[in-house]
């Protein structure tokens, strides 16, 4: 299933360390992140040496569509969170300008990086819920602003089976957040902790550093 007319605007290294949780241990750890689309988090990883592969069906299109698919989702982005400013916590932007200048700086450092991670095998056009990897291919998968910020969009089997694959490739999945787009906590977290603490493995809601969305300062940690 894929999730059409998603915006696809990435997000920092710094943020994603706030929103995972991410030590230095955790940062030295074979990485996949799922759902990475425009972030910088890929590029700025491999400029300082860690080992991170970003999966994403956008990454089938080239820089110049990417980009083009950023810039015309912008208007429309910006106007929306204008029109629900209440919903968001303003402290690492002052405002939504600052954060859409934030989220093109980011995807800019991504466009430089995209045909050589491309080609070094770092952007893998692929698509939850079936991936093409190997199982324990990577030691941490973190999937941010895809699974249950989309729940209106993406089924609960969907993110079943999706989460069951995350865990077939890395032993340890970190979700972020655990919102919908409206900021209301997605009706799958519950049933999610309880299919994979039913099957042994070891789930976790923790509170993290990064809060933009009004009470989504939550990550949900599964290890098998
Ligand atoms: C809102 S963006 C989040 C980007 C990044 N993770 C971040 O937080 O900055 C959601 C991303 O999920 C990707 N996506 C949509 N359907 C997907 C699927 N079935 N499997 C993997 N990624 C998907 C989109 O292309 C998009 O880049």
């Amino acid at each position: 299933m894929k999730l059409n007319g998603v915006v696809p605007w990435g997000r920092t290294l710094e943020e994603y360390k706030l929103m995972f949780a991410l030590s230095d241990a955790d940062l030295s750890k074979k990485i996949v992140g799922c759902g990475d689309g425009p972030a910088s988090f890929n590029a700025e990883m491999t400029e300082l040496g860690y080992s991170v592969v970003s999966i994403d069906p956008v990454y089938q299109f080239s820089a110049e569509q990417i980009k083009q698919r950023v810039q015309e989702t912008y208007e429309p982005v910006i106007s929306q969170v204008k029109q629900n400013v209440n919903r968001y916590y303003w402290k690492n932007f002052s405002n939504a300008d600052e954060l859409g200048l934030a989220r093109l700086a980011a995807m800019d450092k991504f466009l430089l990086d995209y045909e050589t991670g491309a080609a070094a095998g770092r952007y893998l056009p692929q698509s939850l819920p079936s991936l093409e990897l190997f199982d324990d291919q990577f030691e941490l998968c973190v999937c941010s602003h895809l699974l249950f910020l989309y729940s209106e969009q993406l089924s609960l089997d969907f993110h079943l089976a999706s989460i069951h694959e995350l865990l077939r490739i890395s032993p340890e999945v970190r979700i972020f957040p655990l919102l919908k787009l409206d900021c209301e906590l997605s009706p799958y977290v519950e049933p999610v902790v309880q299919e994979f603490s039913s099957r042994g493995c070891n789930v976790e809601v923790r509170s993290v550093a990064y809060e933009f969305q009004k009470g989504g300062n939550q990550m949900l940690k599964i290890n098998r």
